[in-house]
């Protein structure tokens, strides 16, 4: 990406990432390529290797996450080891569950809130509450802040879904944030150009963390990386899913000088702000 510091991910790392992790689960992998791209069934969250086993993510992000929070390696290993029983729960949760849209990179965020702290917090864009769940749980165990979600309200689903999706339809977003966790939360429901610039609109409001994973299209991403830059404080993330998509993230970056920016795992682009 054209002024984005690629640290977070290099051509070769990402290769090597994925070797890696198909070669820990050859025939996990086989079976979600073949349900995934072949049949094109959505993959259940207890299937999907990406989900299972955090480890090939974290390795080529490290460097990454080094960079953008100035912590020692060796802390972030840390946190990283709180992520097991998570994971080990939410396989436990929902293992037989679609997982539909939930961002892969969310573990990653865990860390991210663990190792700097933000107490105000934005996210666009909620289905299952992958994402959610996982800001949350790291904002419980910080004891501090509060996450602000924007999302519609019902998943985007097509009308000849399959079964296993059908399952989805009645669900309310977020349907993966337990109630414990929920006292920290604040969700509206409408699209976020029409919320996001209540929700940040008052001049009091100030901002620690802001990601967006809802509607990515140039002018959508364009605007939400504007009224949230409008907020974040100095030394504050500024995030983004799909930033390959289309050139909102890397122009932006580059015409507002945000360093370090890197890119971890595949996709997710995280800025600090000078
Ligand atoms: C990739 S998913 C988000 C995944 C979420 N971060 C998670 O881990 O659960 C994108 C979501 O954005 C929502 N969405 C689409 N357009 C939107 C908009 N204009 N405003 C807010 N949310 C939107 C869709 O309903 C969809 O569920």
């Amino acid at each position: 990406v054209t002024g984005v510091d690629r640290d977070g991910e290099r051509p070769g790392q990402r290769l090597r990432r994925r070797a890696y992790h198909f070669a820990r689960h050859p025939w996990r992998w086989t079976r979600y390529l073949v349900e995934h791209e072949v049949r094109k069934r959505e993959v259940v969250f207890g299937r999907n290797p990406r989900f299972l086993d955090y480890r090939p993510m974290y390795r080529v992000s490290r460097p990454g996450l080094v960079r953008l929070t100035g912590r020692p390696a060796l802390e972030l290993d840390a946190f990283f080891a709180e992520l097991e029983p998570l994971r080990t729960s939410l396989v436990r949760e929902v293992a037989n569950e679609p997982t539909a849209g939930a961002l892969a990179q969310a573990p990653l965020l865990y860390l991210l809130v663990r190792a700097m702290r933000p107490t105000s917090l934005v996210e666009t864009g909620v289905s299952s509450g992958y994402s959610s769940r996982f800001i949350l749980e790291a904002l419980d165990r910080n004891e501090s802040g509060r996450l602000h979600s924007v999302g519609i309200a019902r998943f985007p689903l097509a009308p000849n879904a399959s079964d296993l999706l059908e399952r989805m339809r009645d669900r309310p977003i977020g349907w993966l944030v337990p109630d414990r966790l929920r006292t920290r939360w604040d969700v509206r429901i409408g699209p976020s150009d029409e919320l996001l610039p209540a929700l940040l609109g008052s001049d009091a409001a100030r901002l620690d963390f802001f990601l967006h994973d809802s509607y990515h299209t140039y002018d959508t991403m364009r605007r939400e990386y504007a009224l949230a830059m409008s907020r974040l404080v100095s030394g504050g993330l500024l995030m983004s899913h799909d930033i390959h998509n289309n050139r909102a993230w890397s122009e932006f970056v580059r015409e507002r000088r945000l360093a370090p920016a890197v890119e971890l795992d595949r996709d997710l682009g995280a800025a600090r702000v000078p």
